[in-house]
């Protein structure tokens, strides 16, 4: 067995003392309402202090009554969890900026967020819908915003004190760049797929050097099999040292500086995917050596949602 640290607790200072985010987080892209408010309470329980949420989820409502629910019950203080939601594509016109925002702060029933994230830097037609078409199901861009314009907005929302930092989900280093050099509060965090099969080195690096936050998504390789939980280093590590793959996975994004999400919907998962623990230096530098490279999610290219697997 490998010796238990701190890592379960490790919290990441964000760039202009926006405070700081916990590096084991909680993701809610879990579409049914009724295992969104049992999963989000669980996460609680197992000790999850950091919330990720989006408006495109459909289920603000559900994760702000689980944590006041979870909060109220447990006598934990609003200041002692961390949550985050993000700005959908058709909201991308600065106007709609701050409506945006506050609609989903009332649906979490929250009255400040710690962190709001631009979700894609893909502005979709603006208004209701969120899937907008034509009609031969290709998706319709709005090419008359920029992404610095919806930036400057976000900007204004931490001005206002309602929203502590922002930043940015899905970019890539090259889009990134100019939204960083321009910006006058610049991004606290950069939320993008990341795990052993898409480290993401380079993004990682000018993250370090610039004082950003990398939050990586689907750190278990969204669950898919054959994939991350079955690889052979993975599960040879697992054995080695008593933890599951996931515990492994986990463990490796929050030692290599990142915070991470992952979605335990059920109450043993929870616990156990918060059960991480530091891995011996030669696990650790094993998994950085693993050279299969995949991207699940399309998102970062088209801005729609979606896991679809590309192997390379
Ligand atoms: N910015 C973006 O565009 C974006 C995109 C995707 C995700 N995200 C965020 O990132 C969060 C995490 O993403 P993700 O869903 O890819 O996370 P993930 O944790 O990599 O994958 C979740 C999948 O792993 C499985 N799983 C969870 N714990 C496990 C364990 N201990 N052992 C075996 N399987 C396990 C789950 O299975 P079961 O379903 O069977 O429990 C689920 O299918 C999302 O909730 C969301 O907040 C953001």
């Amino acid at each position: 067995m490998i010796e238990s640290s701190d890592l379960r607790m490790k919290k990441i200072p964000l760039s202009h003392g926006a405070g700081r985010v916990p590096a084991l987080g909680f993701g809610t892209l879990i579409p049914d309402a009724a295992v969104t408010m049992t999963a989000t309470r669980d996460a609680l329980e197992a000790g999850f202090r950091h919330f990720d949420c989006a408006e495109r989820y459909g289920n603000e409502r559900e994760v702000g009554k689980a944590l006041q629910e979870g909060l109220t019950g447990r006598g934990i203080a609003r200041e002692e969890i961390f949550v985050t939601t993000k700005l959908w594509n058709s909201n991308h016109r600065p106007e709609r900026v701050q409506p945006a925002f506050e609609a989903s702060v009332a649906r979490l029933a929250l009255s400040y967020l710690d962190l709001y994230l631009i979700h894609t830097p893909f502005a979709f037609q603006p208004g209701d819908e969120q899937d907008p078409r034509d009609q031969n199901g290709n998706v319709l861009y709005d090419r008359e915003v920029a992404l610095l314009d919806t930036w400057k907005a976000m900007e204004s929302l931490v001005d206002s004190g309602k929203c502590r930092a922002i930043g940015l989900s899905d970019i890539t280093l090259d889009g990134l760049k100019p939204i960083y050099e321009s910006a006058r509060i610049k991004p606290a965090v950069v939320q993008v797929e990341s795990h052993p099969y898409l480290p993401e080195t380079e993004l990682l690096e000018f993250c370090n050097e610039k004082g950003i936050v990398l939050l990586a998504f689907a750190p278990l390789g969204h669950g898919m099999k054959p994939g991350l939980l079955e690889d052979p280093v993975i599960s040879a590590i697992a054995a080695r040292v008593g933890k599951t793959p996931a515990q492994v996975l986990l463990a490796w994004a929050v030692q290599r500086g990142t915070a991470v999400l992952t979605t335990p919907r059920t109450a043993a998962r929870a616990r156990e995917n918060f059960d991480i623990s530091t891995l011996p230096e030669d696990a650790f530098d094993e998994i950085n050596r693993i050279q299969t490279r995949q991207r699940l999610n399309n998102v970062v290219t088209t801005g729609v949602p979606g896991f679809i697997p590309k192997v390379s």
